[in-house]
């Protein structure tokens, strides 16, 4: 079954997976437009989509809760199908202030399920992460569709009480839905707060590059554009109701990764690896860390025929070589700039 998709609002546009969906799927479909419902908090950024023809890309700035501007999107636009990107997304700032999550990842994500709620006939596609599975032994098991949930901080609790909800609604409600489940993105365009950005836009000041614990904790990387295509394909031909695992194969422990970061970000610009290592600063742990993620990715790789396609050290240094051409989109993220352009244009 190929679903048809013809009016997209894609919510959380202009943070950094959504703006990559949003430029894929505008260059490989030249007929659809998007709508795109963004509040732009610190993480969203029109920026990463100046490179979008305006036509095709109808920006809203508004906030997930306000049900009455999603009804007003859907019957607008006509809308067939909703992909929801928008959520507070990064662990240690739910670590220090939780409440902003539960809001947007498990309000918000009500507020938009009840409008499907009232208009059954469109397809609703949830955003979530492996992080709702919890942590996995080093060097031991991975984690299937099948694993139960043991979210371990603030964000992994709301993201796995929103996939809740999902699963709720659809079941009680008979609404057509589909879930996926990413390890960690990385590519261009990610708020240097999450470690590879972070390390880079580091390397580039030349400041300090903060190791949780002992750096042993293990991720799954997989590339921004591969998460983005495995997302289209689920929507085309995702059986509703089912859940997806999207993973990178492509387990790292973060010493490791930071190491080989520094060594690329030294060859780029023709220096000393030592030069980037001797920043390495070994810093208290995350409270609660989770020691490692690895997804399987069976499921999709046999029934929809989507595996990863980029090489791990190729993308790492294709992302360096991105923030080190683009330091004003650094400089714009990170100073507030580009608050004070929002505030201009569109009100506080
Ligand atoms: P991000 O923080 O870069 O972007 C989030 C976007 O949502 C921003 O543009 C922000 O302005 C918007 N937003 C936040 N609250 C909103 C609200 N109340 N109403 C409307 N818009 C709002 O996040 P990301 O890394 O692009 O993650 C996108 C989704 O993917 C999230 O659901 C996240 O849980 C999930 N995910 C992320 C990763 C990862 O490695 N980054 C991995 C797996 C899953
Ligand atoms: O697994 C998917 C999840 O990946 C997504 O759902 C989240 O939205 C995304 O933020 C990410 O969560 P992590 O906590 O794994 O990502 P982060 O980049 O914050 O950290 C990756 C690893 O690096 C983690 O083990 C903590 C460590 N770390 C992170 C930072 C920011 C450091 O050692 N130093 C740092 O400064």
């Amino acid at each position: 079954m190929i679903r048809p998709l013809a009016n997209l609002l894609v919510t959380g546009g202009a943070g950094f997976i959504g703006s990559a969906f949003i430029r894929r799927v505008l260059a490989a479909q030249p007929a659809m437009k998007i709508v795109d419902l963004d509040v732009l908090t610190y993480a969203g950024n029109l920026d990463n989509l100046a490179d979008v023809d305006p036509a095709r890309h109808v920006f809203v700035r508004g906030d997930i809760a306000d049900g009455a501007l999603i009804e007003r999107l859907v019957d607008e636009h006509r809308i067939d199908t909703i992909v929801h990107f928008a959520a507070e997304s990064h662990v240690d700032r739910s670590i220090h202030g939780p409440a902003e999550f539960i809001q947007t990842n498990v309000l918000g994500t009500m507020r938009l399920l009840d409008v499907v709620r009232a208009r059954p006939s469109v397809h609703f596609h949830h955003i979530s992460t492996d992080e709702v599975y919890g942590s996995l032994p080093l060097g031991e098991g991975v984690f299937t569709e099948a694993t139960p949930y043991q979210p371990n901080s603030p964000y992994a609790a709301s993201k796995a009480a929103s996939d809740h909800l999902v699963r709720a609604w659809a079941r009680t409600y008979k609404l057509s839905v589909t879930t996926s489940h990413a390890s960690n993105n990385y590519g261009p365009y990610q708020f240097p707060e999450k470690l590879i950005p972070l390390m880079i836009a580091n390397c580039i000041e030349g400041k300090p590059l903060p190791v949780y614990g002992d750096g042993k904790n293990v991720r799954d990387w997989l590339h921004v554009d591969d998460h983005a295509d495995a997302v289209w394909e689920i929507l085309q031909r995702g059986a509703s109701g089912e859940v997806y695992d999207v993973g990178g194969g492509n387990e790292w422990a973060n010493l490791d990764l930071v190491h080989c970061l520094c060594d690329q970000f030294a060859a780029a610009r023709g220096e000393p690896a030592s030069k980037y290592r001797g920043l390495i600063t070994f810093v208290t742990d995350r409270p609660g860390h989770d020691l490692r993620y690895a997804i399987a990715g069976d499921k999709i790789a046999d029934q929809l025929g989507w595996r990863p396609k980029y090489d791990f050290e190729t993308g790492l240094r294709a992302t360096i070589d991105w923030y080190l051409a683009n330091p004003t989109w650094i400089a714009r993220v990170k100073t507030g700039a580009y608050r004070e352009w929002i505030t201009k244009h569109y009100g506080a």
